[in-house]
């Protein structure tokens, strides 16, 4: 027990929920996979078997080939028996978190090829919505598609940048890029658009959304368009951004962000910062749906 300070909240905001006094100084912590209960394995079951039948026509492949790989669905993972496996794959491992990390600490995990899964899971009320990641969005949501090479190396490379964006006063423009790829990222595939986003995995009523509805906003990949994006953390996203191939993640992000970030704080004093769900100039369409439709 270092005493580490938990994630700051604001006034009025309610502290996490995980025990951080259990945390290391880099917020890891021991998985207690005796203390989950029955129920909490039976809501983990419940909750992957849900989220399963939606994958077909909404996952991406690489997730939906790689899902199998966290061992059967019927109890929560030992994090230690997955990252046996993802090691092998992909050289990354999982770490047991007690819930949100400071960024710089969330960064210098991804850039070790650790990632962090949270250790405790959601209560039966919160099976459709939950506000905060729970083990079951971290696990089932981000960790298949650490077992794709290239969405590997992105992840890692994801850590390094953030170390530097935090030394450049950047984080809150990176963040903008987890969110809309990372968290919420849709695929066009030769079957169709499929969702990516980890945040689109996990839940319940926004994968087949992000998919088919034409109500959301559907833009071509562009890091500087999202960095300039706000988003909501409320509601479905009004508008999704959508890459070719996680090769064309990867060689996009490859770049110094350093003249990016520093053009697009350039744009934003200029123009401002371009609402959650408002088009701008530029915006290439992307999927089966006209802009002019989601514009509405
Ligand atoms: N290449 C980016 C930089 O120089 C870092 C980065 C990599 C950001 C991958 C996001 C994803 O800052
Ligand atoms: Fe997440």
């Amino acid at each position: 027990n270092s005493g580490v300070a938990p994630v700051t909240y604001g006034e009025g905001e309610r502290p996490p929920r995980g025990d951080y006094s259990r945390a290391r100084d880099d917020y890891c912590c021991e998985q207690d996979w005796a203390a989950y209960t029955e129920a909490e394995h039976d809501l983990y079951r419940r909750l992957h078997a849900r989220q399963s039948a939606l994958l077909p026509g909404h996952a991406c492949d690489a997730f939906v080939r790689a899902l199998g790989r966290l061992g059967a669905p019927e109890r929560i993972p030992r994090f230690d028996a997955v990252s046996d496996t993802l090691e092998r794959s992909t050289g990354w491992r999982l770490v047991a978190v007690p819930g949100l990390i400071p960024e710089e600490a969330f960064f210098r995990l991804l850039a070790a090829r650790r990632f962090p899964v949270t250790d405790w899971i959601r209560r039966p009320d919160e099976f459709d919505y939950i506000v905060e990641p729970d083990l079951f969005h971290d696990l089932f949501g981000h960790v298949p598609l650490l077992f794709d090479p290239v969405f590997a190396d992105f992840m890692q490379a994801y850590g390094e940048g953030g170390l530097k964006a935090a030394r450049l006063g950047a984080c809150e423009l990176l963040a903008r890029l987890y969110w809309y790829t990372v968290e919420f990222g849709l695929i066009a595939t030769p079957s169709g658009l499929r969702a990516y986003g980890a945040g689109l995995l996990s839940s319940g009523a926004e994968l087949s959304y992000c998919v088919r509805s034409p109500q959301p906003r559907r833009v071509e990949f562009e890091p500087a368009r999202m960095m300039r994006s706000r988003y909501r953390i409320d509601s479905v996203q009004p508008t999704y951004f959508v890459i070719r191939s996680f090769e064309q993640l990867f060689d996009a992000c490859a770049p110094d962000f350093a003249p990016v970030y520093a053009a697009v704080r350039e744009t934003m004093a200029r123009e401002g910062e371009i609402e959650a769900g408002a088009g701008a100039p530029g915006d290439r369409a992307a999927g089966p749906f006209s802009l002019a439709t989601s514009a509405a």
